[in-house]
């Protein structure tokens, strides 16, 4: 039977209820395959394609149609799972009618569930005008890779009373202004449990510790693909790097070595073809 696909209601009743909802990011087709048929509740397809998929060195290069194009992947794989499509940098910071444009685009154009956009109080209008406009947003604060310059590289944040304090603050409005899930990233989990415990939307982690309402990792990180450098809160599940290195040498030197083809991987002529071939080729 087809897995039933989880609504914004049944992911507030799982926070209600205690159930932790688990997910990972997803960028093409097959990938999202294996997520849904793993279980999993929700898939970001993040702007994180940006350095797993397309080699930058972080997330700001990430245009809209890329995340269009992996978005509409991802759904062809995993029509049965909650998607989330995450707006790039520039999408949503110009003004709220391009943000209300953009955000509407991942729902036309690739089927998403949701969307989600990095900041806090500064995007509260963006966040107000999405959800007004009808689209299911979701909240992202504590590390935010778009604007990692700011806060002076990929650090974590809210470790201090001050800085916790601010995020503390930037969840509860985020949830006034109707964003129906938030995400933290590099916080303490501490900090993290307060907003689990204050909010009454799911407040979901990547790097702020168990006390969440659901845990969110990176595909990459999880199989051991990203090798560029590895989070403090990463746990590799797999070493796909290393495994993918030794099938590709394995073919090479098969390949350099005679033993790949064999006759079993080759096609044969129709019985009887091939004498009247060689007739031929002979009477040329
Ligand atoms: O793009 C992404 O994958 C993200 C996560 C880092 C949270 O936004």
């Amino acid at each position: 039977m087809a897995k039933k696909k989880l609504s914004r209601i049944d992911l507030k009743k799982m926070k209600d209820s205690g159930e932790i909802a688990v997910w990972i990011t997803a960028y093409d087709y097959w990938t999202a395959r294996f997520a849904e048929e793993s279980g999993m509740d929700m898939i970001l397809v993040g702007d994180s394609l940006g350095m797993c998929i397309y080699g930058y060195e972080g997330t700001v290069p990430v245009t809209m149609d890329q995340c269009i194009y992996h978005s509409e992947a991802v759904r062809r794989g995993a029509p049965n799972t909650f998607i989330i499509g995450d707006m790039p940098f520039l999408s949503y910071q110009v003004s709220i009618e391009e943000a209300v444009r953009n955000a509407g685009r991942f729902f036309k154009e690739a089927r998403v569930d949701a969307i989600k956009l990095e900041g806090g109080m500064r995007v509260i209008p963006q966040i107000k005008a999405i959800a007004d406009g009808g689209m299911l947003v979701m909240g992202h604060i504590g590390l935010t890779p778009q604007s990692s310059g700011q806060l002076g590289g990929f650090k974590a944040q809210g470790r201090t009373v001050e800085t916790a304090m601010e995020l503390i603050e930037d969840a509860h409005a985020i949830e006034q202004a109707g964003a129906f899930a938030l995400l933290v990233e590099a916080v303490p989990p501490e900090v993290c449990r307060i907003m689990r415990d204050e909010l009454s939307i799911p407040v979901y982690s990547i790097g702020a510790g168990i006390e969440a309402d659901g845990q969110l990792m990176i595909c990459s990180d999880v199989l051991g693909i990203f090798q560029a450098f590895t989070p403090k809160f990463v746990k590799k599940y797999e070493n796909l790097a290393e495994k993918t290195i030794n099938a590709f040498q394995e073919y090479v030197q098969e390949v350099r070595s005679k033993q790949f083809p064999l006759d079993e991987h080759t096609y044969r002529m129709v019985a009887g073809e091939l004498p009247k071939l060689q007739e031929k080729l002979k009477s040329r």
